[in-house]
Parts: structure tokens; C-alpha cells; sequence
């Protein structure tokens, strides 16, 4: 097993899948519509460069709050850069965090983990720390990419997302992922 360092995206290939044209297979609009509203406190945990912290800030507004999470402090300033200048820089909130603590206060409605649960040193206790932020019925929408993450190994995930106490509400269909909504119940 490699060391979680080891594993953690560098800057530079999440260049690689963040461009211009994700947004024709990852419209954060579309695979979020049923689960975020204006107004909303939502966290995007392991953010990297940012494409979904922007299109979440869209959608919760001024009203709403994004609190974008990453390990790495170049991810979250490379985000702020991208949030200024599509001017929504005001509703995002980062924060650095280590690799084995998530240490957010907010008690938040929604959060997406994706492709990252699996870069975590411990998925478990990750799994764990979400459940405790999010409010009663808030969602956790978590993928990993299909060519990191074998099914069985994202099945073994959410088995011991269902042990935390989390109901499985959907499996989109999201290209390239592995991907399930869960809810606090
Ligand atoms: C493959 S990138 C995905 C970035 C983003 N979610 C996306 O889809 O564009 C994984 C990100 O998770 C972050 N990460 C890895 N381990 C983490 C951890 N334990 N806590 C928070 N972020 C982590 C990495 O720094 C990296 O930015």
C-alpha cells in the first residue's frame, strides 16, 4: 500500500481533467439540481482546482455558502484565482486541511467528495468525519474515478458508508465514475 502522499493528485494533472471542456461531461448544474438549492451551506471536500466549488457557488448564491477543502494550499489558491474572476469569490470560504482531518465547523446541507475518497489514508474514518458535519437529511455525493477505484473496491466504500448510518438515495450515472448519493439519516 502506498503512503496517502503518495497517492494525492498533483497540481498539475488535475490541470490535466479541470479544463474548459469538463463541463460537457461534469456540469455541476445538472448532477447537483436535485440535491443543492439557493441558500445552501455545502462543502467540496478535496476541491483541487475548483470546477465544482464554482458551479456550487452558483447555484446555493448570495444567500449560500461554499467552504472548498484541500490538502494542498496551491489547489485552493489556484480556485480563488478562477472564483474572482467568474465573480463569485465572495460566497466561497477555503480551508487547508490535513490529510486525516477534515477540521470544518460549519454544519453543512450537501457535500461532494469526488475522485478523491480514495487519495484519503483512511476512507473509514473520512466517511465518519462527513457524517458528523452534515446536518440531519443533508447528502454526501461521492465518486471515484473508474480508473483508480474497481467497483468492488467502491462497493467495499459504501458497505461501510451504510455501517456509518448513511441510506443509499441514488447511483448516477456520472462519465468516467464511480458514483452514489448517500443521506444522513
Ligand atoms: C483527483 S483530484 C480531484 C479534484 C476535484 N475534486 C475535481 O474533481 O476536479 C483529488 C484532490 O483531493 C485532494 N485530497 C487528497 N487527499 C485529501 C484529503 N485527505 N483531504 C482533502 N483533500 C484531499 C487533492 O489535493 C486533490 O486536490
Amino acid at each position: 500500500m502506498k503512503k496517502s502522499k503518495d497517492r494525492v493528485c498533483p497540481v498539475w494533472m488535475a490541470y490535466t481533467f479541470d479544463n474548459p471542456l469538463r463541463k460537457l461531461i461534469h456540469n455541476p448544474q445538472k448532477m447537483f439540481k436535485e440535491y443543492v438549492k439557493e441558500g445552501m451551506t455545502v462543502m467540496d471536500i478535496g476541491c483541487g482546482l475548483g470546477c465544482f466549488s464554482i458551479g456550487l457557488a452558483k447555484m446555493v448564491g448570495k444567500n449560500g455558502k461554499v467552504i472548498s477543502v484541500d490538502l494542498q494550499k496551491e489547489m485552493l489558491d489556484r480556485l480563488m484565482i478562477r472564483a474572482e474572476k467568474a465573480n463569485i469569490a465572495d460566497i466561497i470560504k477555503t480551508h487547508q486541511c490535513s490529510a486525516d482531518k477534515i477540521g470544518v465547523k460549519d454544519k453543512l446541507d450537501f457535500a461532494l467528495a469526488f475522485w478523491m475518497i480514495h487519495e484519503t489514508p483512511d476512507a473509514n474514518d473520512f466517511l465518519k468525519q462527513i457524517y458528523n458535519l452534515l446536518k440531519p437529511t443533508g447528502k454526501l455525493f461521492l465518486s471515484d474515478p473508474k480508473m483508480h477505484v474497481s467497483e468492488e473496491c467502491f462497493d467495499k466504500t459504501i458497505a461501510e458508508a451504510e455501517d456509518i448510518g448513511f441510506q443509499i438515495i441514488s447511483r448516477p450515472d456520472i462519465v468516467m465514475s464511480r458514483t452514489v448519493v448517500l443521506l444522513k439519516k
